[in-house]
Order: structure tokens, then C-alpha cells, then sequence
């Protein structure tokens, strides 16, 4: 059976973004995989967090994994902080890594823009990326588009490793969905949606009740046209709900815009709200029940200890490749 390895940071609540382009592939992977699900809160300190924002978000990361359905029974799912392996085969990666590769990386460039006091950890934090890969001997990595070139990277890194040292490394694939790769902020229909967007009204989050989902899609940035078709480079906004409302529904995009010729963007906007909150309803009610509950702990507990064994076998390989410590 194949491997799979995938990762989302706790560095707020998931958004429709990471659900679309991430999430709702593990659950169908997950029957045909043996899948591991890792909640990267180190990778969330890369920038600014509040300690105890930090602390609910990584909870609630987790219950919202088994809420759209990720089965601890199939799948492993812990927390990057429990299984220490990784931030030590990252430093490893980090001293194989080269520094002008990094600082190429779109998403360093983009998070460390216009601002004074940029992390070290946010230029390092693509071989910790790959440590959390290749520490698994994963085979395939489903993630969203904006998640491409770290990807790369990590191939890269794993190829110099093997050459380097020994070959030790399984070179991964990286897994794309075709359609909701890339989901778009509500309010700039030409940057991705993002769960640390300041503004709360350019994303939806897999927590917002009903109320608040109906109205950020009505205030979604849109064009003057009105007609619901799908035009990616002149109509980004509608197109951007158009795929939403397609992937939710499983409805072909020629299907809506046959379904909404000659109605108006109140009418679509409307129906695509609806859609959003009966896809959110399940998983919201499920979330509520296992927040608190001491199952959440146990499946986090089982799933360290899981991940620890593997990840261990992996570290061991590492070092003795590269010759630290004593040969064990
Ligand atoms: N807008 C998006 N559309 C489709 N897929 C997306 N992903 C993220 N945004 C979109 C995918 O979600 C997974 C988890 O991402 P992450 O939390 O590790 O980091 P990210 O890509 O940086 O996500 P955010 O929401 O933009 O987080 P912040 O705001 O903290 O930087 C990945 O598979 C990603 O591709």
C-alpha cells in the first residue's frame, strides 16, 4: 500500500480554501492509502502567534480532521510537536538545503513582504516541510496549488540527500485536486483565500454559522456583468463562487451556468450560500461533539505514537547516513 503524507498549520480556523484544496481529498485517500495527517504547529510559529490561540487552534484543527471525516482507525493523525523526529531531520534537510533555493520560495517572499522582523524559521521552514514528508517514505502528497514549489523542493532536497549520503528516501508526488486547487479570497478574487487573511470577510471558515456564511458570500466581490458565467481571468469572482458551488454540489460548471441563464447574481449568490452551509452542517455538528470530549485526546494520543515508531525507524536511517552520534 502506498503512503501518504499531508499537513495543515493551526494558524487559525481551516477555511473553505484549505477544505476544497486539501481536507476533502484525505477522506476519499484515505480507503486506498496509508495516510498521515499532521496537525504543523511548528510550522504555524514560523510567524507571530498568540500562546493560547495557538493552543485552541491546534484542537481545533484536529477535531475538525475527524469531523469532515478523517478516520483515526485508517488514518494516523498527531500533532508535529508530539513526534520530535521532525524538527530533527528539518535540521538535517536545513544543512543540505541551500540558502538562495529558500529565499526563492514565492511563500517567503509573499509572508516576509514590507515587514522589518522576519523569522529565520520562515526562509528555514520548506526542509522542515520536507523532513515531515520524507521522514514517512511518502509516496504521494495531496495539497493545494500554492503548495507546488515547496513540493519541488522537497524532491530536490530528498534527491541531493540520497546522492549525498545513501539512498534512504522515497521521492514523493505531489497530488493536486483538478478543480478547487486554488480557492479565492471573497474579497480579491485574484489572491488565494487564507485563514490569516486580516480581513474576515474574504474567507469562510468551516466554523461559520449560517448567518455569517450567507452574508460574506453576498458581499463577495463580483463585476458589473451579471450574467453567472465562468471566465477565470475577467470574472474571477463569480467564477471563484461558480467553482465552489460545482465542488460541493458535484455539478459540472456548464451545468450552473445553464441552471442560473438569465437570473442574477442575488439569485446564484444566494443558492451558493445555501449549498456552503449544507455542506458545513455535518461537520460542524460532529466538530461540537468531539471538541471536548477525551476521544479527541485518544485519537491524538494513539496517532503520536504511531507516527513516533515510523518517524523513529526513518531519524535513525538519517543519522547514521550522515554519520552523527554513534552508529546504532
Ligand atoms: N485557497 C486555497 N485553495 C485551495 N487549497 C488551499 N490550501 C490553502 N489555501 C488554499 C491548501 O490547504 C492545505 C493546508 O494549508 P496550510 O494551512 O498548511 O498553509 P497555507 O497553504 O499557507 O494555508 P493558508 O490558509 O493560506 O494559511 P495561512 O493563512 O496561515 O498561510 C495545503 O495543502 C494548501 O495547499
Amino acid at each position: 500500500m502506498q503512503t501518504i503524507f499531508s499537513g495543515i498549520q493551526p494558524s487559525g480556523t481551516i477555511t473553505l480554501g484549505n477544505y476544497i484544496g486539501a481536507m476533502k481529498q484525505f477522506v476519499e485517500l484515505q480507503e486506498d492509502y496509508n495516510c498521515h495527517f499532521c496537525i504543523v504547529d511548528q510550522h504555524a510559529i514560523t510567524v507571530p502567534q498568540d500562546r493560547l490561540a495557538l493552543r485552541k487552534n491546534i484542537r481545533s484543527l484536529a477535531a475538525l480532521y475527524v469531523a469532515v471525516g478523517i478516520d483515526p482507525t485508517k488514518s494516523t493523525l498527531f500533532i508535529q510537536s508530539e513526534v520530535p523526529a521532525h524538527t530533527e531531520a528539518g535540521w538535517m534537510l536545513q544543512c543540505v538545503a541551500y540558502i538562495g533555493e529558500l529565499e526563492r520560495m514565492t511563500q517567503f517572499k509573499d509572508k516576509s513582504a514590507g515587514k522589518e522582523a522576519v523569522s529565520a524559521g520562515l526562509l528555514t521552514y520548506p526542509p522542515l516541510m520536507a523532513a515531515d514528508i520524507l521522514l514517512y517514505n511518502t509516496d504521494l502528497v495531496p495539497v493545494g496549488e500554492d503548495q507546488k514549489q515547496h513540493l519541488e523542493l522537497t524532491r530536490d532536497l530528498a534527491e541531493r540527500f540520497n546522492k549525498k549520503y545513501n539512498d534512504i528516501f522515497t521521492i514523493p508526488e505531489v497530488r493536486i485536486p483538478k478543480v478547487g486547487a486554488r480557492v479565492m479570497s471573497l474579497q480579491d478574487p485574484t489572491k488565494k483565500m487564507s485563514k490569516s487573511d486580516p480581513n474576515q470577510k474574504a474567507f469562510i471558515t468551516l466554523l461559520d454559522d449560517p448567518k455569517t456564511i450567507e452574508k460574506k458570500i453576498k458581499s463577495a466581490v463580483t463585476d458589473s456583468e451579471g450574467i453567472v458565467r465562468f471566465d477565470k481571468e475577467n470574472k474571477p469572482g463569480i467564477s471563484n463562487l461558480m467553482s465552489i458551488y460545482s465542488i460541493l454540489e458535484n455539478k459540472s460548471i456548464q451545468e450552473i451556468e445553464e441552471m442560473y441563464a438569465g437570473k442574477g447574481y442575488g439569485d446564484f449568490k444566494g443558492d451558493t450560500a445555501k449549498v456552503v452551509v449544507d455542506a458545513l452542517a455535518p461537520i460542524q455538528q460532529r466538530y461540537y461533539e468531539l471538541i471536548e470530549s477525551p476521544e479527541l485526546d485518544e485519537i491524538l494520543d494513539q496517532g503520536a505514537e504511531k507516527a513516533n515508531r515510523t518517524a523513529n525507524k526513518m531519524l535513525r536511517k538519517m543519522r547514521n547516513a550522515i554519520g552523527l552520534g554513534r552508529k546504532r
